[in-house]
């Protein structure tokens, strides 16, 4: 009797150590930590030599159209669409923290509205650099990137309308969808560095960004995350084998996340870092 009893709670702890919201609690730290490096890459490139007038730098920062001698308007819009997204990264995952949003309600409004206003500012600004100032590799390989900006506005209302409706169950889901799709333009170099991770180097990727994994991966980095999310929602209701559904996806999501977030920090921005200020 004593052997049974030891064995069965170590196994229930064993799968419980994998349960969903401990893959979400996961998730979201790799998230964070990807997030903070992508953030402190952002402030190196761009928000210091803004402040200092150092443009030599922000032309070395390799942006496709980037700041250009003479384009007032163009640069203006370019740095109010690359600075704001250090902050912006940051705040959002913050409003995800529970403990936060209970205890610090006053904060999780006013950090709420800057991170919604800022992201439909991101979308705006995003959509104009690359189909108005050009600011594209390749037409076919920004259609999931145009998607994605087209969808934050709508999300972002969502979320907005829901909140002041006070029924916070929906507030959630469209804020959480909202998170993610602001988040794409991040996801999208941590899947596509996991890819590359994974093949162990270019496997349907290109150099303009069209070939088929790259278009593949512009709309999975933020319709992937948000099936996923759904899925968890409905695991919440659901019997056991969507629920052990859901924590595999989960982990897989946290894992590749975590991937990504290395990779990324490894081969994208560290070395455009040293290059510039070495
Ligand atoms: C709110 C969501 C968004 C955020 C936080 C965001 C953030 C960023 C950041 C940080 C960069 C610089 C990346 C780097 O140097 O590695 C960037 C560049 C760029 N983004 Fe966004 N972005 C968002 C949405 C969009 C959307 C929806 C589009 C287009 C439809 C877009 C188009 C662009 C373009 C074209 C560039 C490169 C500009 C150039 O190189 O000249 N962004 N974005």
């Amino acid at each position: 009797m004593a052997e049974v009893s030891l064995v069965r709670p170590a196994k229930v702890r064993w799968f419980s150590a994998f349960s969903i919201h401990n893959g979400l609690s996961v998730w979201c730290g790799a998230m964070f930590g990807a997030q903070v490096l992508f953030a402190f890459y952002l402030l190196c490139i761009y928000l210091l030599p803004t402040l200092v007038g150092a443009t030599e730098i922000l032309q070395q920062s390799g942006s496709i159209k980037g700041y250009q001698d003479g384009d007032a308007v163009g640069n203006f819009i370019f740095l109010s669409h690359v600075i704001p997204a250090a902050l912006l990264s940051v705040s959002g995952t913050l409003q995800l923290i529970p403990s936060i949003r209970n205890n610090h309600l006053q904060y999780h409004r006013w950090n709420g509205r800057f991170f919604l206003t800022m992201g439909v500012l991101g979308a705006v600004t995003g959509l104009y650099l690359t189909w108005v100032r050009g600011a594209r590799l390749s037409d076919i390989g920004a259609i999931g990137i145009t998607l994605n900006g087209l969808l934050i506005p709508v999300f972002v209302a969502l979320a907005w309308r829901f909140a002041l409706l006070k029924q916070w169950n929906s507030h959630q889901r469209f804020a959480v969808h909202a998170y993610i799709l602001i988040n794409g333009v991040l996801s999208f170099r941590l899947f596509l560095m996991s890819w590359y991770f994974l093949n162990q180097g270019a496997n349907g990727n290109n150099s303009t960004l069209d070939g088929p994994a790259d278009i593949a991966l512009s709309f999975a980095c933020y319709c992937v995350p948000m099936a996923v999310y759904e899925l968890c929602r409905w695991a919440q209701s659901a019997g056991r084998s969507v629920r052990s559904v859901a924590a595999v996806t989960v982990w897989v999501m946290a894992c590749g996340t975590f991937i990504g977030m290395l990779t990324a920090a490894a081969f994208m921005w560290s070395p455009k870092l040293v290059a510039i200020y070495s």
